[in-house]
């Protein structure tokens, strides 16, 4: 009898256990189980309803750019933030005195240390050694997205194609295809979204690996793989050079996500409303959740 009560007790308390262990902050990305470890908070005007639409890390100087809605009552409708990962007392807003830039999309020529910035008065670049904000393309054309390797790339706002920019020279590729955003794989295929869907491109052909329209953006680890991200999760893009064998397939569910990028060691980071994350791969097994 006394022993039969000890029993039911510790079976009891080993439940009690197995309960308190649980992690309620790790997420299953294929197979492996991440801890979304907080970070920090994102520290600009922004609106009630916080938008961040965009990050990604100068890699030098471990520095993370944001494209965000500031408030209502400012003159602009997109800026960029910044902030230094490794001395998050650093961080502030570009600002252009005076005039209305509407910075929305960026990107960084990591070599070199330059940001380009693309809003309603064309491509500027900011050289992150001197601070020096200067204009570099496109003069009055409102640019969507911005993309860097090796040159610049970039769309126009309702325009078709992606604009290459080759020193003083512009070459369209992708002409007649409406592209709202995009990113370049390691392969040079471009991976872009518009109003149809989810693509894959090369050349002048074109494959549809996705109808949904609404992936709120697209983004390049450090080996040249492409990822999205829609209300529900994190996707993969699949690119295969024979476009039809590309696919996108859903490797995290993780609701919220406002914007992703990956850091310096390959680390997937991601804000959520204005707090950043980052995804440690931890010994927890995710499937006790
Ligand atoms: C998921 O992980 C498996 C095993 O590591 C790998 O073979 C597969 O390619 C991965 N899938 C994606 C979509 O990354
Ligand atoms: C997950 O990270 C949090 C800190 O953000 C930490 O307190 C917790 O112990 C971690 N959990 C696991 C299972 O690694
Ligand atoms: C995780 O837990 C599940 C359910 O208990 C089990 O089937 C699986 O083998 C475990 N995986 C690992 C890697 O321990």
């Amino acid at each position: 009898m006394i022993l039969i009560t000890i029993l039911l007790i510790s079976s009891v308390s080993s439940i009690d256990v197995e309960v308190s262990v649980q992690c309620t902050t790790c997420v299953l990305v294929n197979k492996t189980c991440y801890n979304a470890t907080y970070l920090l908070d994102l520290d600009a005007p922004f609106r009630n309803n916080i938008v961040i639409t965009k990050i990604g890390i100068l890699r030098s100087e471990n520095v993370l750019f944001y494209s965000f809605e500031p408030r209502i009552e400012d003159l602009e409708y997109y800026k960029i933030g910044f902030v230094n990962l490794d001395a998050p007392e650093k961080t502030g807003v570009i600002n252009s005195p005076n005039y209305v830039m509407n910075f929305g999309s960026f990107d960084i020529d990591q070599d070199r240390s330059l940001v380009y910035l693309g809003g309603n008065d064309g491509i500027f670049e900011l050289d992150t050694g001197s601070s020096q904000l200067l204009p570099y393309s496109s003069r009055g054309d409102p640019i969507e997205s911005i993309f860097y390797k090796n040159n610049v790339y970039f769309v126009r706002y309702n325009d078709r194609g992606i604009v290459v920019k080759k020193g003083d020279y512009f070459k369209t590729i992708l002409e007649y295809v409406p592209v709202n955003k995009f990113v370049i794989h390691k392969t040079d295929i471009i991976v872009f979204m518009n109003n149809f869907g989810l693509f894959v491109g090369r050349d002048k052909t074109v494959y549809r690996v996705s109808k949904n329209p609404f992936f709120r953006g697209l983004t390049v680890d450090l080996d040249g793989e492409v990822y999205a991200w829609w209300i529900d999760g994190i996707y993969k893009v699949i690119v295969k050079w024979n476009l039809v064998d590309s696919k996108v397939v859903k490797i995290a569910h993780l609701p919220s996500i406002g914007a992703m990028a990956f850091d310096n060691i390959n680390n997937l980071l991601f804000t959520s409303n204005k707090a950043l994350y980052r995804l440690v791969e931890t010994t927890y097994n995710c499937t006790l959740n």
